[in-house]
Order: structure tokens, then sequence, then C-alpha cells
């Protein structure tokens, strides 16, 4: 008699809801990583806000079923992009970090295509100068709003300052500002002079680099401002976006409140805004 079963076609693997396809991963540190994935063709978002993603956790051993592990990811490439990026740390034992950390281009993720966030020009009122406050992954943001038109439409100086542990962990951030400088599209756009604008001040607080120290403590003595040779935080022309760690946003916040600068949201814009950056 013959063999049914050897004759059927492979069972297909349930698709995961709201799937995208991984097209390109990079590692950077052993602690950090990006990669690209389409975009649902439904998916409009504002530079600077964030969308849920993650995978299926294992089966439940009882249930059989499983669930998804969904983490808030800021979206780090440009809304006029055909693909998404994202900038991730690796957590050894992070629930989604840890697996998350192994995909592979033409691996599938779920991407819930619902953006939000405060880190929007919407919530800030106009201003001449834009600073883009960064630790670690938090510059994922702000990899999206450096390449927005709006940010140097809006601004006369763009300031992006990144702290990190090490030289390496700035890299993702030190290679897409040389893009940026470069990129011909935005020139079209924005005109030729618009790389002047942008001022990048990167800095290390556990390894040997040209410029270290947390960025918090670089302004309160004055060496941040002098090396910018700008004036420190005005409410009249400051604007700013804060992204990092827990503690950092509430120390830079606290400064900013000393600076008179008040926070905005997207129902009422102001001075400057806050979001946390993702730890899994
Ligand atoms: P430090 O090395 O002195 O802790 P993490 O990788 O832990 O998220 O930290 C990213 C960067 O943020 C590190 O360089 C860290 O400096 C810095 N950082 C941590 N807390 C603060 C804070 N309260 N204010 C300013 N920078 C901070």
């Amino acid at each position: 008699m013959k063999d049914i079963d050897a004759a059927a076609p492979a069972k297909a693997k349930p698709a995961l809801p709201d799937a995208q396809t991984v097209t390109e991963v990079k590692h950077w540190t052993d602690r950090l990583f990006s990669f690209r994935c389409t975009r649902p063709a439904s998916l409009r978002f504002r530079s600077g806000e964030f969308v849920m993603i993650g995978l299926m956790d294992d089966p439940d051993p009882k249930t059989g079923k499983a669930k998804p592990i969904l983490r808030a990811y800021s979206i780090a490439s440009p809304s006029w992009d055909d693909e998404l990026e994202f900038y991730s740390i690796k957590v050894p034992d992070g629930p989604l970090t840890s697996r998350l950390q192994h995909i592979e281009a033409g691996d599938e993720i779920i991407l819930r295509p619902k953006p939000v966030g405060t880190l929007v020009h919407d919530a800030l009122l106009p201003g001449k100068r834009i600073w883009f406050f960064a630790t670690g992954t938090g510059f994922a943001p702000f990899a999206s709003l450096l390449r927005d038109p709006q940010t140097y439409e809006d601004y006369d100086e763009v300031i992006i300052t990144h702290t990190c542990r090490e030289v390496g962990e700035l890299q993702y951030g030190k290679e897409l500002i040389d893009s940026i400088r470069q990129d011909e599209l935005l020139a079209e756009l924005i005109g030729e002079g618009f790389a002047d604008k942008l001022r990048y001040y990167p800095t290390t607080t556990r390894e040997e680099s040209p410029k270290m120290g947390r960025i918090t403590d670089l302004m309160r003595s004055g060496e941040a401002f002098r090396d910018l040779g700008v004036e420190p935080l005005n409410p009249e022309t400051d604007r700013a976006m804060i992204c990092g760690n827990l503690a950092f946003n509430l120390e830079l916040k606290d400064m900013l409140e000393e600076y008179g600068l008040e926070e905005g949201a997207n129902s009422q814009p102001k001075q400057y805004v806050v979001e946390k950056a993702f730890l899994d």
C-alpha cells in the first residue's frame, strides 16, 4: 500500500501575526546590533516614533500555545525609506534580545504597525537650534530624525550628542553621520549647505576617546558649550529631545528645566521632549 504521509507536503510553518522579513543584520559590538526589515505597505510614521516588535516565545509546555514577546523599538530609518531599520542592545538573558540578536536575513519578526511616541517635531515649538541628546541605543530615534529634511528646514543648527561606555558603541552613529553629510538627496532637497548645520558631539565614559565624560557633566562644567562654541541652552532659541537610559533622562530633564525649558507633548508642544531608550 502506498504511504500517504510520506507523499504529503511538509506541514507549512504557521505564519507569524504581523510578520515582516529581515533583510539585513549588522553586529556593531558584542552588545549592539542593527537590522533592517520589510515595511508594511500601510505603515506611515513620523520620524522619531516607535513600534512594537518581537518574536514568538516557545510554546507553553502545558497548553502548547506560544505568545509573542514584544518590546517598543524606535524606528531608526527615515519615514521616506522603503524598509525599516532598528538599532538594538543584546542582553544575554533579556527575554527578547537574547533571541533577536540571532536573527538573519530571511527570518521573520513580528511588527505591530501602530507607531507612537513623543520624540517628534510636532511636540516642539519652533526654535533656532535643536539638541538631540542620546546614550547607547537611545541614538535610534535620532538616526531617523537626522535623515528627515524637516529637521534642517525647521532649525538653523542641529546638535547631536551621543554618550557611550566604549568607542565601538559610537560606530553606528558615526557612520550614520558620515553618510548624512554625503547624502546627495538631502542636499538636493534642503540645499547644499545643510550638512554645515549638523554638529556631532560623541563622548565615552569607560574607554579612552578624544572626548571623555558624561554629556551631563560636560554641560555642567561648560566644556561641551565651549567645545561647540555655543551658549548654554536658552528657552527662547533652543529645543531638545532626550533618549537614553533612565538615570540619564532624569538627570538631563532636571538640567533642561534649570535652563528654563519645559516638557512638551504631541497635544501641547513646548521646548523639550524625552523618551526612554529600550533596555530588554
Ligand atoms: P557611565 O559609564 O559613567 O555609567 P548604559 O550603557 O549603561 O546605558 O550607559 C550608556 C552611557 O550613559 C554610559 O556612557 C553611561 O556613563 C552614561 N550614563 C549613565 N547614566 C548617566 C547619567 N545619569 N547621566 C549621564 N550619562 C549617564
